[in-house]
């Protein structure tokens, strides 16, 4: 490479660890924020996110960037493939963030931070229209940034672009649909089978220091570096990271329920152990994340369902479950095992099952659709949202709490993000495909609580590459195809018909 372009590279990386910098101090606010702030807090702490968020967003769309994008502009050709990729990236985001005006940018921070606040409260007293006010004009801001931003089929293809690249509308008609149309069908055959399973083991009293306890455990087994992370608790559960030195998790414990922390922090430590074992080689390149939000799903999905709730897993934790939990003494590991997996059309999408839960993505995906397009209002969704329950799984919310305010991530303006968690699904099952190609005996590992050579493998593959590859291309080089949902269809149709002995 010639000095002239290696000096400017390291130009680059200088202005891209500073915003890095920056983004790391304005993301332990939210951390705090969602953690351990005071209520009270809330107005001075959204102001103080929405200055940094400014003074991000004018480092990343300086004449600087400007002149490192025309520098660049004619010398591509002569990048390596990891340098090619940072002034990409760094264009697009240019290009993208240059087009918001910088006050309507910052109003909208502050929005998002203290809408997050409201939706808090308006599911604790279950009363939407106390976040209604908020949502209304997240909603609008989306309209107005897709207007900037500009769209071609369709103004939701815009936000999906921003989860999951090369995603549209279109796309997602056709995958969603016939997915729907596969679990349908398995859900009667199960709904006609002569196979009850019980999960009410499952309910009951479960000691919040004694579900931390199992928490822990398990991410142990799983290989989370606790010195390089922690476990905290939140409302809704989420992980966050500072570079791959310093990623938390957090989930939230339910002394009614076994399963919600134990899933919920399986989950937060798949997304975890992602951003842990993204190389070092990448710092100070902005490749240093995880590359979609359905990639980053189908890790945090893999080590929930495909290992969590996967046969093996359940028997190896049982007898752990129950030194903690002595209410488990009697039970069988297939009646375990049966019991975590039951199938049960449910309104809470954080507690559902594997079968019906892109059942819930699927009712968000044609809400948002229509709300960004115009063609439902904010003010209906409660209406609408309990309309789609009842036809899709026959069940109605009886309160808003168990209905359209379940879910934190329209109060953060993350619309066009759901689709990602079913996308996940899909290639996390393709993944599990290959995986057990090139390592049948995988899972007899698990059995034993080894989920080290799984981890070895979803690193190599996976993890360290960060955001070098495309979602598109990760998943071509990975298993040789591209994304085909038959791999989760097959998957979900042997499991359950095992479960539920279908023929
Ligand atoms: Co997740």
């Amino acid at each position: 490479m010639r000095e002239e372009i290696s000096l400017k590279l390291e130009e680059v990386k200088n202005h891209l660890g500073e915003l890095d910098r920056l983004g790391k101090a304005i993301g332990l606010l939210y951390w705090d924020m969602q953690t351990y702030m005071p209520k009270k807090a809330i107005e001075s702490r959204s102001a103080v996110i929405g200055d940094l968020s400014t003074e991000q967003f004018r480092k990343s769309t300086s004449d600087k960037v400007l002149e490192f994008i025309n520098f660049f502009s004619d010398k591509m050709d002569e990048l390596d493939f990891a340098s090619k990729r940072m002034i990409e990236e760094m264009k697009k985001d240019y290009e993208q963030t240059k087009k918001i005006p910088e006050d309507r940018y910052r109003e909208y921070v502050m929005l998002s931070a203290k809408s997050e606040h409201y939706w808090e409260e308006a599911k604790e007293k279950s009363d939407f229209s106390i976040f209604e006010p908020y949502l209304e004009k997240i909603v609008e801001f989306q309209k107005e940034f897709i207007e900037y931003w500009g769209y071609k089929d369709n103004k939701y293809d815009t936000l999906l672009d921003l989860y999951e690249p090369g995603i549209t509308v279109e796309k997602l008609d056709k995958i969603f649909g016939d997915l729907k149309n596969e679990i349908v069908t398995l859900l009667n055959k199960i709904n006609s089978s002569n196979t009850n399973v019980d999960r009410s083991i499952l309910t009951g009293e479960f000691n919040e220091e004694k579900q931390k306890e199992l928490s822990l455990y398990v991410l142990d087994l799983m290989k989370f570096d606790m010195d390089a992370g922690r476990l905290d608790v939140s409302v809704h559960p989420f992980t966050t990271n500072f570079g791959n030195k310093d990623v938390r998790l957090t989930t939230n414990y339910v002394k009614e329920e076994f399963t919600y922390a134990l899933y919920s922090t399986i989950h937060e430590g798949g997304h975890g152990l992602y951003e842990q074992n993204i190389s070092d080689d990448l710092e100070n390149t902005s490749l240093d994340g995880g590359v979609s939000m359905g990639i980053h799903e189908s890790q945090s999905r893999f080590y929930e369902n495909i290992i969590g709730r996967g046969e093996d897993f359940c028997k190896y934790i049982l007898p752990k479950a129950k030194e903690i939990f002595p209410q488990f003494k009697d039970i069988s590991e297939e009646d375990f095992y049966k019991a975590i997996n039951k199938v049960e059309p449910s309104l809470i999408r954080t507690e559902a099952d594997e079968l019906t839960y892109s059942i819930h993505i699927i009712i968000r995906y044609e809400i948002e659709k229509e709300l960004i397009n115009g063609n439902i209002k904010v003010s209906d969704l409660t209406k609408i949202w309990n309309e789609k329950y009842n036809e899709y799984l026959g069940i109605t919310p009886s309160c808003d709490r168990e209905g359209v305010l379940q879910d934190v991530h329209w109060a953060g303006g993350s619309f066009g993000y759901f689709p990602s968690y079913a996308l996940g699904n899909l290639y996390g099952a393709q993944m599990l495909n290959t995986l057990l190609k090139e390592n049948p005996t995988a899972f007899e590992d698990v059995r034993k609580g080894n989920l080290e050579n799984i981890k070895a493998w979803l690193v190599k593959n996976v993890h360290q590459y960060g955001k070098l590859y495309s979602p598109g291309e990760l998943i071509k080089r990975i298993t040789g195809e591209e994304l085909d949902a038959k791999y989760f269809v097959n998957y979900l149709n042997e499991k359950y018909s095992k479960i539920y002995s279908l023929d």
